[in-house]
């Protein structure tokens, strides 16, 4: 087999046989594929697409370039959640311990941010002392130990995709749904989780800006998991406007936390129960009632043992950025757009985000919200406040909030998008 081959079939839009498929990604993880040689194949599938059988096997092969992990040994059924990525989404936080407190164990991969969208454990590293590598054997601790573990996947996880997705983000070649579908699910099996809920963003702070792609990844997606055995299940989620009313990392760990002591913006809490459930009926846990674990204590007291179980100190105060800038509503009337995008490229410029891989984040950075769409504002008010150690990029995060919102006349109709889309 040679590599040219592999591309030129793609190239010319035929599909690739299982064996090219097994065969590129063996070589390329061993490091026999170059990179240029592996970036073009990743182009020509970006433009020339992938059938269902050509996903699910580059999905089985990438799963088997690395090692499976095996919860059967728990005494509680298995159920991840996995969004893809946007802005102020930080409802693994909350949804993590809660979905614990209600009977199934929770094994949460999870990932860094990078450009515009945040990271969990970029949040979670803003707690004093917290881990968020763990061996095989730590992790299978905490889950059993507490009911919920969030952590980076091991190096033996889905060697190809770590290899194939840091590629892809130097390359433009990250917006592909096969390239997608199979990145996401390949480290979700191998993970080895009974159940799993799809979070799939649509809106302009996410991958996928209309609804159709969105659903094309969700059923992509669905159809790898179930066929692996996964019960799989998505929901399609707005991601025009950033969650909540913080972006960036010790902010929204501050406003998780606000939601497990039964507080918190509604749409938070709103979204984090929505998936509870779909987590819980996949995980056939039945008689839970997320809400009343949210407002009982039970989630929090989860909360606190996993931080601690993981090095954090969930007393500890968090991290607050050295400077402040406000920025106040130019006019009276409804606020009726404040764009996710625009809103986490000023989270990612003002520190909270990072570049290239290796760059560090600021744990206090970040953009707070003081209004949503639907709400009434009046001129002068705080709509947004900036936070940053480094007060010398506020210009450069000002100039990505021009034209971020719009406010109509005082007395516009005006309803927002619902949080769950389908
Ligand atoms: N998240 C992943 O893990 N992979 C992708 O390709 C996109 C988002």
């Amino acid at each position: 087999m040679d590599v040219i081959s592999v591309i030129r079939t793609k190239r010319d839009k035929g599909e690739l046989s299982p064996e090219q498929i097994d065969w590129v990604i063996d070589a390329y993880t061993r490091g026999e594929v170059a990179d240029e040689q592996m970036s073009a194949l990743a182009m020509a599938i970006l433009l020339n697409g992938m059938n269902r059988d050509e996903i699910a096997r580059w999905t089985a092969a990438m799963i088997a370039s690395g090692e499976r992990m095996d919860f059967s040994s728990l005494s509680r059924p298995t159920a991840d959640k996995h969004s893809t990525g946007g802005v102020g989404d930080k409802i693994t936080l909350p949804l993590a311990p809660l979905v614990a407190a209600c009977g199934a164990a929770v094994p949460q991969l999870s990932g860094r941010g990078l450009g515009h969208t945040g990271g969990t454990l970029d949040k979670l590293e803003s707690i004093p002392g917290w881990r968020a590598l763990l061996s095989n054997e730590e992790m299978l601790h905490v889950l059993d130990t507490t009911g919920a573990v969030i952590c980076a996947a091991g190096d033996g996880l889905a060697p190809a995709d770590k290899k194939l997705y840091a590629l892809r983000d130097v390359t433009g070649t990250v917006e592909a749904i096969p390239l997608i579908a199979s990145s996401i699910m390949s480290k979700k099996i191998a993970e080895g989780t009974g159940s799993l809920v799809l979070d799939v963003k649509v809106g302009t702070g996410a991958f996928m800006k209309n609804i159709e792609d969105a659903r094309e990844l969700a059923s992509t997606m669905v159809a790898l998991g179930t066929d692996s055995g996964v019960k799989t299940v998505a929901l399609l989620t707005d991601m025009s406007t950033p969650l909540g009313l913080t972006a960036g990392n010790a902010l929204e760990v501050r406003e998780s936390v606000e939601v497990l002591a039964g507080g918190g913006p509604a749409d938070v809490v709103e979204l984090t129960i929505a998936l509870a459930r779909e987590m819980l009926d996949a995980a056939g846990v039945k008689d839970a009632d997320p809400a009343k674990a949210l407002a009982d204590g039970s989630a929090m007291d989860v909360w606190r043992r996993m931080i601690a179980a993981q090095g954090g100190d969930p007393d500890a105060t968090l991290p607050v950025a050295r400077e402040q800038h406000v920025v106040t509503a130019p006019s009276s009337g409804v606020l009726t757009r404040l764009d996710a995008y625009d809103i986490g490229i000023a989270a990612w410029r003002l520190g909270a985000g990072r570049a290239r891989k290796e760059d560090p984040v600021q744990a206090g950075a970040g953009v707070e919200l003081h209004a949503k769409p639907g709400d009434t504002v009046t001129a002068g008010q705080p709509l947004l406040t900036l936070h940053t150690d480094t007060p010398e990029k506020f210009d450069y995060a000002l100039k990505s909030l021009e034209g971020a919102w719009d406010i109509a006349a005082a007395g516009t109709a005006f309803t927002p998008n619902p949080i769950v889309l389908d």
